[in-house]
C-alpha cells in the first residue's frame, strides 16, 4: 500500500487534528507492534499454547502458518484491548478520525457485541425504547437483557423481509411514547436500504432520545459520496459496524463509534468490558487496523471502481430483464453494494435462482422463496459480475415478466403497527413447549427468527398466528434455519404461560 504524506486522506470524512496528535492515515500501529514483536522474540513462554504456530496440527498449519506468528497475546509492546495506552489506543484514534466519530472501539466478537453493549450502556431497566422492527436478533437479545420496555416500529414492506422503516413512524412513535429515553434504527437494512437519518436523529434528539444505529452493514459509507449518508454523519450517538460484512476485514471484526457527548464513553466500555473476551484475538485487531488504513488510503477509489461496474451491470439487467434488480427500491436511499434479485416477478423461485448460481461456483448471500440477494463489496472485480451476468443469462432468457407476481407470504400484514414487548417473562417456569399446529394464538416465549438475515418473524410476546405457523413450517421445509423453535424437525416451539 503507497504511504502518502499526511493530509492525503480522503476529504469526505469529518475530523480534528490537534497539533499534538497529527495523525497519519496510512499507519497501522497493532500491524506495525506485531511485526516488531515476531521479529524480536525467539521463545515463547506464554499463551497462546500453538507458540507461534509451531504445535499446530500439520493439516490446519498448511493454512494458517504464516498468520500464526502474528496470533499474540497482549505482551509488552502490545498493549491491552480494555485498558488501551499504546498501539490499541492509537489505532482506535485513527478508526474514530477515519470515520468521524469522537471514540471508536476496536470489537472482536462483531456487531452482536456492539449492539450489546451499546443498548447496555444507555438503557436502563424499565426505559422504554423505541425500535426499527427490522432489527437484529443481537439488539433484541440486549433489551431482553437491559429490560427495557420496547416500541416496534413496523417497517413498510416491500417483500418478506425487505422493508423500509420511515421517519414518519418514528416520529410517530416518538409523540406516541414521548417517556422513551432511545430510538434503535438498523441502517443500512440487510438489503441495503437505507432509512432518512438524519431526520431521525433529529426528532429523537428534539425529543431528549438517545439514537443508535445498528449500521453492521454500512462500514464503507463513509469512504465514497456516492454512497448513503452514514449513520456518524447523521450525528447518531451510537454507531455499531461489522468491518468483516462490507469491508476487508476479518471475520468477527467491529467497531463501536461514540460521537458527541450524549453517551458516557467509560460506561461503553465497562459494557465492552463485561461482554467481550480478555484474550482477543490480535489477528482480528490488526486486521481491523490494516482495513481501516486501507480505507483511508484507497477508499475511495477502490469503491468509485467497483460502483461503476455496478451501475452499468444493474442498468443492462435492468433494461433486459426490467425489474429485476433491486425492484420496489425506487425513490428510497440504498446501498448499490446490496443486489435484491427478484426471481419470483420471471417465474423462477429464489432457491432455483440460487440453486442455478450455486451450479456455476457464484454462492449467494441468501435466498428465499422470492429474491435472491448478493452483496458485492470492493473486493469484488469484473470478473465476478461477468460470471453473476452469464447465470442471469441462463436462467432468465427468454422468460417473460408476470403480470401478477404477489408476494407469497402475507404473515407481516399481520403484525401490529406498534407491538409493546418486553419485559416479559421468559423465565424457565413461564415457558412451556406446544407443537407449532397448538399454537396460533398463543404468545410466544422466545423470539421465532429465520437465519439469515437473523431478523425476528415473532418477537416474544407476540401471538402465534395461523398464518405465521404456515410461514414458520414452509421455512423449515425449505431447509432455511429457523432460530427459536425447540427442535425445527419436531416442529415444537415455546409459548407463555399466562
Ligand atoms: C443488521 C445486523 N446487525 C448485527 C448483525 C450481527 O453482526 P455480527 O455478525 O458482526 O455479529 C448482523 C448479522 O448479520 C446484522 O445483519
Amino acid at each position: 500500500m503507497a504511504r502518502p504524506s499526511f493530509g492525503a486522506c480522503h476529504p469526505l470524512v469529518r475530523y480534528t487534528v490537534s497539533m499534538d496528535t497529527l495523525y497519519d492515515g496510512s499507519r497501522t500501529p497493532i500491524l506495525e507492534a506485531l511485526e516488531k514483536f515476531q521479529a524480536t522474540e525467539n521463545a515463547s513462554l506464554h499463551v497462546p499454547g500453538h507458540k507461534a504456530g509451531r504445535g499446530f496440527a500439520s493439516e490446519f498449519a498448511k493454512y494458517a502458518m504464516p498468520l500464526a506468528r502474528i496470533d499474540a497475546t497482549e505482551l509488552p509492546g502490545l498493549d491491552d484491548l480494555h485498558h488501551p495506552q499504546g498501539v490499541i489506543k492509537e489505532a482506535e484514534q485513527l478508526a474514530a478520525m477515519a470515520w468521524g466519530s469522537d471514540t471508536a472501539f476496536f470489537l472482536v466478537n462483531g456487531s452482536t457485541v456492539g449492539n450489546l453493549a451499546a443498548v447496555m450502556a444507555v438503557v436502563n431497566a424499565g426505559d422504554t425504547v423505541i425500535i426499527g422492527r427490522d432489527a437484529h436478533q443481537s439488539v433484541w437479545h440486549a433489551l431482553e437483557l437491559a429490560r427495557a420496555r420496547v416500541v416496534a416500529v413496523l417497517p413498510r414492506h416491500i417483500g418478506p423481509l425487505i422493508g423500509a422503516i420511515h421517519a414518519q413512524d418514528i416520529e410517530a412513535a416518538i409523540h406516541a411514547y414521548p417517556e422513551a429515553t432511545a430510538v434503535v434504527i438498523t441502517s443500512p437494512t440487510y438489503h441495503g436500504i437505507v432509512p432518512d437519518l438524519t431526520s431521525i436523529v433529529h426528532l429523537a434528539h428534539a425529543s431528549g432520545m438517545k439514537v443508535i444505529v445498528d449500521e453492521a452493514h454500512g462500514a464503507h459509507l463513509a469512504f465514497h459520496p456516492d454512497l448513503p449518508l452514514s449513520a456518524v454523519s447523521a450525528k447518531a450517538d451510537l454507531v455499531v459496524q461489522s468491518t468483516h460484512k462490507m469491508t476487508a476485514a476479518f471475520t468477527q471484526t467491529a467497531l463501536l463509534h461514540v460521537c458527541g457527548d450524549k453517551v458516557d464513553v467509560e460506561n461503553v466500555r465497562h459494557y465492552l468490558r463485561v461482554f467481550q473476551t480478555s484474550s482477543p484475538s490480535y489477528l482480528m485487531l490488526a486486521s481491523i487496523d490494516a482495513a481501516r488504513a486501507q480505507l483511508m488510503v484507497e477508499g475511495p477509489v477502490l469503491i468509485g471502481k467497483m460502483l461503476d461496474i455496478l451501475s452499468e451491470a444493474r442498468k443492462q439487467l435492468n433494461d433486459s430483464y426490467p425489474g429485476l434488480v433491486n425492484a420496489g427500491f425506487e425513490g428510497l436511499m440504498s446501498d448499490p453494494f446490496k443486489w435484491t434479485l427478484w426471481a419470483l416477478k420471471w417465474g423462477v423461485t429464489g432457491e432455483q435462482l440460487a440453486n442455478a448460481f450455486m451450479q456455476s461456483g457464484v454462492f449467494v448471500e441468501l435466498y428465499d422463496e422470492e429474491h435472491v440477494l448478493l452483496v458485492w463489496t470492493y473486493a469484488n472485480s469484473t470478473r465476478d459480475m461477468e460470471k453473476v451476468i452469464r447465470v442471469i443469462h441462463q436462467v432468465f432468457h427468454g422468460r417473460s415478466r408476470l403480470a401478477h407476481a404477489g408476494h407469497v407470504s402475507s404473515w407481516s400484514n399481520e403484525i401490529p403497527r406498534y407491538s409493546a414487548v418486553l419485559p416479559f417473562d421468559t423465565s424457565k417456569k413461564n415457558k412451556h413447549l406446544a407443537s407449532l399446529e397448538d399454537l396460533p394464538g398463543k404468545r410466544a416465549a422466545s423470539a421465532i427468527t429465520l437465519y439469515p438475515p437473523g431478523i425476528p418473524l415473532l418477537l416474544p410476546g407476540e401471538a402465534y398466528t395461523a398464518n405465521m405457523i404456515q410461514y414458520i413450517k414452509k421455512c423449515v421445509a425449505f431447509g432455511l434455519r429457523v432460530d427459536g423453535l425447540a427442535n425445527a424437525e419436531e416442529g415444537r416451539a415455546w409459548f407463555l404461560g399466562e
